[in-house]
């Protein structure tokens, strides 16, 4: 067992401590520390006495591979409730409980892990789970609020169910969501400002689905990773969330959003314009099929000895350039283009062409080929803006690129937001 403080081999690893508050969902911990330290994280688990009683130290010390303790006066001798503040890159609480929350806003210190977060000078992000009625009350959000204020990203808890029968707002986030956030925060300690406040904002994500008979269609491979880092980071920033999701990748809900799935172009269509009534900002980052099979057969289409017959297509709306047609007064409209470029013209020119073309605010451009964007986790490009502002997007984590994104966007957006 390596030393109360950190790991030995800790400076060259991200050191994250990872609090745990004694709710039911302390267990979730367990993956959200399994996923950290096999993305290279070296932590160092927090609990609070409700905690073991949920979880035994054991466990937390096995999946961290370092000891684990509730109580500031075991090592004493390394002032651990002085030391893990001081040295972490990034606090993550989960699951924060509404009395954790309370200690936190009021600078109470009667454990380890309290102690440690008035020593952090690192990023600090809570995870809240409790009963709705508890993250409602007026002590809870004057706390959160407070918080808030400080800096500190309390992060918005997901809907569902709960520890009983009951469901509602409260639930801890994904695990693989709270991972995705903590990355984001030691990548920018500041990707995270409540800047979407009172923001309703419409994302669509994934690909289309264009039906050809009930069981084959024409489709792409669009992961949905993108849109869904989009909606992700905007609730986490505060804003509604309205999710039009097509076909993806096995994706969880981010926390906060609101979720609508659609299956072709079409039905995307009338989707985006029905919510982007009422929204404040657009965001197509759906990969739309261009065009239809123009007929449905309304049977399985079967093989015979004759040569097939050509697929007779359709053109599909172009949904961006409808909903910049229909833009209400002060709202913002983003497209998304991923280019490959060719002999002629450059990634950006091909950028700035579709920009000018579809007639949007922003235009967020990747290069792809190669491997490049199409289901990976990372992504790079150019933020282009009908202003004539060109910013690089560098090479992170679609979160990060989504992090760009909404600081154009909250610039751009009318002040009385
Ligand atoms: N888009 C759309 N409706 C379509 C096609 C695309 O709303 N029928 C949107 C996408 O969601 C994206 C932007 O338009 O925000 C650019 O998508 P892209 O496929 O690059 O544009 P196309 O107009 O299809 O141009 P290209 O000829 O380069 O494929």
């Amino acid at each position: 067992m390596t030393s109360a403080v950190f790991d030995a081999d800790a400076p060259v690893k991200p050191r994250i401590v990872l609090g745990v508050g004694g709710g039911i969902a302390a267990y979730k911990a367990c993956e959200v520390l399994r996923r950290l330290t096999e993305s290279g994280h070296s932590v160092r688990v927090v609990p609070t006495e409700g905690a073991l009683k949920f979880v035994g130290a054991a466990t937390f010390e096995a999946l961290s591979g370092q000891v684990v303790s509730a109580d500031p006066f075991d090592d004493v001798h390394e002032v651990p409730h002085v030391k893990l503040g001081q040295n972490a890159d990034l606090v993550v609480v989960a699951p924060a409980t509404a009395n954790l929350i309370a200690k936190a806003a009021h600078g109470l210190a009667d454990d380890l892990l309290t102690n440690t977060l008035l020593t952090a000078r690192c990023p600090v992000l809570l995870v809240p789970a409790m009963h709705t009625e508890m993250w409602e009350h007026p002590a809870t959000r004057h706390n959160v609020a407070l918080l808030r204020s400080r800096g500190v990203v309390v992060a918005e808890p997901a809907s569902g169910r709960l520890t009983g029968k009951d469901t509602g707002k409260g639930r801890l986030p994904d695990p693989a969501e709270i991972v995705e956030l903590a990355r984001l925060l030691l990548a920018r300690p500041d990707a995270l400002p409540r800047s979407l406040e009172g923001v309703h904002v419409a994302i669509s994500a994934g690909g289309t689905r264009e039906p050809l008979d009930p069981v084959r269609f024409l489709g792409n491979r669009s992961s949905g990773k993108q849109g869904y880092a989009l909606a992700r980071v905007a609730a986490q920033r505060g804003a509604r969330v309205t999710l039009v999701a097509g076909n993806t990748a096995d994706l969880t809900t981010p926390a906060g959003v609101d979720l609508v799935r659609i299956g072709s172009a079409v039905e995307l269509r009338d989707a985006m314009h029905e919510v982007a009534a009422d929204a404040d900002v657009v965001v197509m980052a759906a990969a739309v099929a261009d065009f239809r099979p123009l007929s449905l057969t309304g049977h399985k289409i079967k093989k015979t000895d004759a040569e097939p017959d050509p697929i007779a297509l359709a053109k599909n709306p172009d949904i961006l350039r409808e909903l910049v047609a229909a833009r209400r007064d002060g709202q913002l409209v983003v497209g998304f283009a991923a280019e490959t470029g060719d002999e002629t013209t450059s990634v950006l020119d091909y950028g700035r062409a579709k920009l000018r073309r579809k007639g949007c605010d922003l235009l967020v451009l990747n290069a792809v080929g190669d491997g490049k964007a199409f289901e990976q986790d990372d992504n790079a490009g150019w933020l282009l803006s009908a202003d004539g502002d060109e910013t690089v997007i560098p090479h992170g984590s679609k979160a990060q690129l989504a992090s760009t994104m909404w600081d154009a966007v909250a610039d751009r957006l009318p002040r009385s937001q």
